[in-house]
């Protein structure tokens, strides 16, 4: 980690944050949307703690920017088992300092590495979860191939992956990190297979219209991601409309429908009959 303390005692802004401030950035805006800053932390935070993360587990935080998850990761996970791969350094620092605070840093010691290499097997340990928060939104074909064979390696056999991505017709081929990159379902899937991964889609929302994928080792027992509200709606909604046209289909909503057409035109004429001649 870079020092956040001069000598001195003076607190300062870590190497590099100067580069993107004159841009306009800082350490929250660099990362997404800055109004969002909150909501993107408690969805990765309350996603992870559905699909089963508990304070016990190892989680590795690929791309963890300025600790927007990492905050309520670290404070809540055990010590040292949470750890966080990104290349930007001042980001991390300045996470620390602005957002988890160094008492936190000291006594949860994470483990915080700088490398853009997504070599996740570099770290030397394994992991019950990993995860990586728009990251897949921006890599480049051959990122997203290491990573996946690297999460093969690092993951536990029931461990689980989570990875958010831009869901699109066809897959980006530019060769850098970019400001959106999108890839069809089959190219995660076909490349998740030669990793010797198994991916799904889940239901869990995101700001950004991205959707959220989890891989698990191929031959891991069978898993089904947990019911969310918005899967359960989804599920309710399904319901109902097949209950909906098994309604419309029926030969009594039919016969229904006939009498209640010819009961109108009966009423009709009747009321015709009815009325005075002239
Ligand atoms: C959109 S931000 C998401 C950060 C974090 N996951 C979060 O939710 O706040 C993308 C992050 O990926 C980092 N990144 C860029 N190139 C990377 C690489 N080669 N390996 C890992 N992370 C990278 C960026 O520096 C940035 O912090």
């Amino acid at each position: 980690m870079p020092t956040l303390q001069q000598d001195d005692g003076e607190r300062r802004e870590p190497k590099g944050a100067d580069k993107v401030a004159h841009l306009g950035f800082d350490h929250r805006s660099f990362v997404g949307p800055e109004a969002l800053y909150d909501v993107f932390s408690a969805m990765q935070f309350n996603l992870l703690t559905t699909l089963g993360l508990r304070e016990h587990h190892r989680l590795l935080d690929i791309g963890c920017g300025s600790l927007r998850g990492g905050r309520l990761f670290i404070s809540y996970l055990a010590p040292g088992h949470y750890a966080g791969i990104e290349p930007e350094e001042w980001l991390v620092a300045e996470g620390v300092r602005l957002q988890l605070g160094t008492e936190l840093l000291r006594m949860k010691s994470p483990e915080l590495a700088h490398r853009d290499d997504f070599r996740l097997s570099a770290l030397d340990r394994r992991f019950d979860f990993l995860l990586a928060q728009s990251i897949f939104s921006h890599a480049t074909q051959s990122q997203i191939r290491t990573c996946l064979s690297e999460a093969k390696r690092v993951l536990e056999p029931e461990g689980l992956f989570a990875a958010s991505f831009f869901e699109g017709e066809q897959d980006y081929r530019g060769e850098r990190w970019a400001l959106h990159a999108s890839y069809t379902f089959d190219t995660l899937t076909k490349w998740a297979g030669e990793a010797g991964l198994h991916v799904m889609r889940i239901d869990w929302p995101h700001p950004d219209g991205q959707q959220w994928l989890v891989f698990r080792h191929a031959l891991a027992s069978p898993w089904t991601a947990p019911p969310t509200d918005a899967l359960r709606l989804k599920q309710d909604l399904a319901f109902c409309r097949a209950r909906l046209k098994r309604l419309e289909d029926s030969r009594y909503l039919r016969i229904g429908r006939a009498l209640h057409r010819l009961l109108g035109t009966l009423r009709f004429r009747l009321d015709r009959l009815r009325r005075p001649p002239g």
